[in-house]
């Protein structure tokens, strides 16, 4: 998540009666730290499960419960508080809250200000999985779909009652990602992005290989920012420590031709293509199947080597390639080896790391290149700088290839 991201948005947060109360408490934390104001309003039930002070604490805001509430100086708060708000989400949204939607009923400060709105609204359902599979349920959604209500899940898995099955709230990390790729801008809306990301691992032997500083951390914002623009987006990653993108397909590789092999099997299906991984150059050429062991007589082990293929060249050279997105990080002369290495793949864009070498840190700073010349981006965190990065690619995406 990047600070500050949600910055400006003003959101209606409206709790109504369920378990997953408890999960909304670190959803409102995690919307204020990302710059969003966050109005807490709950019904009646929403009370019983987490209290109000709770939600004022972590809000930093009063919180409504009632349309009776003489604090409102005009008396109209559901008027008030929907005409302030970006967005109202109801989480979690209860079988019950989604009937009343669904038929449009106004008989709490909730239902009243839904009803009353102009804004966006989104629904994150939770309840148990008898209650999701009821036809009576299931009718209401439809009918919210159809209304232009956004339904944020639900997720399946273990519930509350002891069961097992659809209805679960979404975990308020999830939530958090749907709202924000929500209010991000849908430049890319209809485009299909495939990345890679991350560094390769070649063996040597089943416990040793050879790898790099790569964390991927740049490839996943990206994938994210794609994803959050609208494009449908597939990353091919290597092995990192990362959490999937909400909403992104992933596919694990370990050696850069696995990387290769999935990038030409998946590329067809793409019109973009940005190539974030660290690729090994080499790989051993036949790494061992069985540990390799130290010698009585100290021999040192040797290695032949054998190049890797170029991916990134390889998708350039193809017949009808996709928009192609290099990137480089360089130790030294950047300005020669980014343009050098741009016209090299073949490739319009090719972002630079301005050094000094960035792997790991949650900030960067990059140059574009490309054939008209250079544009340096200011430093920003990587998150921040991949939504910039998602809108120049966007910008500079060829009308041939616009989905019609
Ligand atoms: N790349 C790739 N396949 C490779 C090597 C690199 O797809 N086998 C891609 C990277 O993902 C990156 C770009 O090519 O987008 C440049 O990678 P980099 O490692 O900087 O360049 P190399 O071609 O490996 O050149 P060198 O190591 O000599 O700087």
């Amino acid at each position: 998540m990047a600070t500050a991201e949600l910055a400006g948005k003003h959101l209606v947060l409206g709790m109504t009666g369920g378990i997953a109360c408890y999960k909304i408490a670190e959803l409102t934390r995690l919307l204020v730290k990302a710059g969003a104001t966050v109005q807490v309003v709950m019904t009646e039930a929403a009370t019983q499960f987490i209290t109000p002070v709770t939600m004022q604490a972590l809000s930093g805001r009063p919180v409504y419960t009632s349309q009776w509430d003489a604090r409102v100086p005009n008396n109209m708060a559901h008027i008030d508080l929907s005409r302030e708000a970006d967005a109202i989400v109801i989480a979690p949204a209860s079988t019950d809250f989604l009937a009343k939607l669904a038929h449009g009923m106004a008989d709490d400060l909730l239902t009243t200000l839904c009803v009353a709105r102009e804004c966006p609204l989104l629904v994150v359902p939770a309840m148990n999985r008898q209650m999701w599979a009821n036809p009576a349920t299931q009718r209401n959604v439809a009918q919210l779909r159809a209304d232009g209500v956004e339904t944020l899940g639900p997720d399946s898995g273990p519930q509350a009652c002891g069961e097992v099955g659809d209805g679960r709230m979404l975990e308020p990390e999830a939530v958090y990602e749907a709202i924000a790729s929500f209010f991000a801008p849908k430049v890319l809306a209809g485009r299909r992005v495939l990345l890679t990301a991350g560094p390769t691992f070649e063996p040597i032997d089943p416990v040793r290989g050879i790898t790099n500083r790569s964390s991927g951390k740049m490839g996943f914002a990206l994938a994210r920012a794609a994803q959050q623009a609208g494009a449908d987006v597939h990353l091919v990653a290597g092995p990192v420590a990362l959490d999937t993108p909400w909403g992104v397909f992933r596919e694990d590789v370990q050696t850069a031709q696995q990387m290769h092999d999935a990038v030409m099997r998946a590329v067809p299906d793409y019109d973009i293509f940005i190539a974030v991984a660290a690729v090994a150059d080499w790989r051993v050429d036949h790494a061992s199947d069985h540990k390799i062991k130290k010698t009585a007589d100290h021999r040192l082990p040797s290695f032949t080597f054998v190049e890797n293929p170029d991916i990134l060249a390889a998708v350039a050279r193809l017949p009808h390639p996709p928009f192609c997105v290099g990137f480089a990080a360089e130790s030294g002369d950047l300005d020669v080896h980014g343009e050098e290495k741009r016209a090299r793949k073949n490739v319009p864009l090719l972002i630079g790391n301005l050094g000094p070498l960035t792997f790991g840190r949650d900030d960067n700073e990059v140059v574009l290149f490309e054939a008209s010349g250079q544009t340096k981006l200011p430093r920003a965190d990587k998150q921040a700088l991949a939504s910039t990065l998602i809108a120049e690619i966007a910008k500079r995406l060829p009308d041939t290839s616009l989905i019609s």
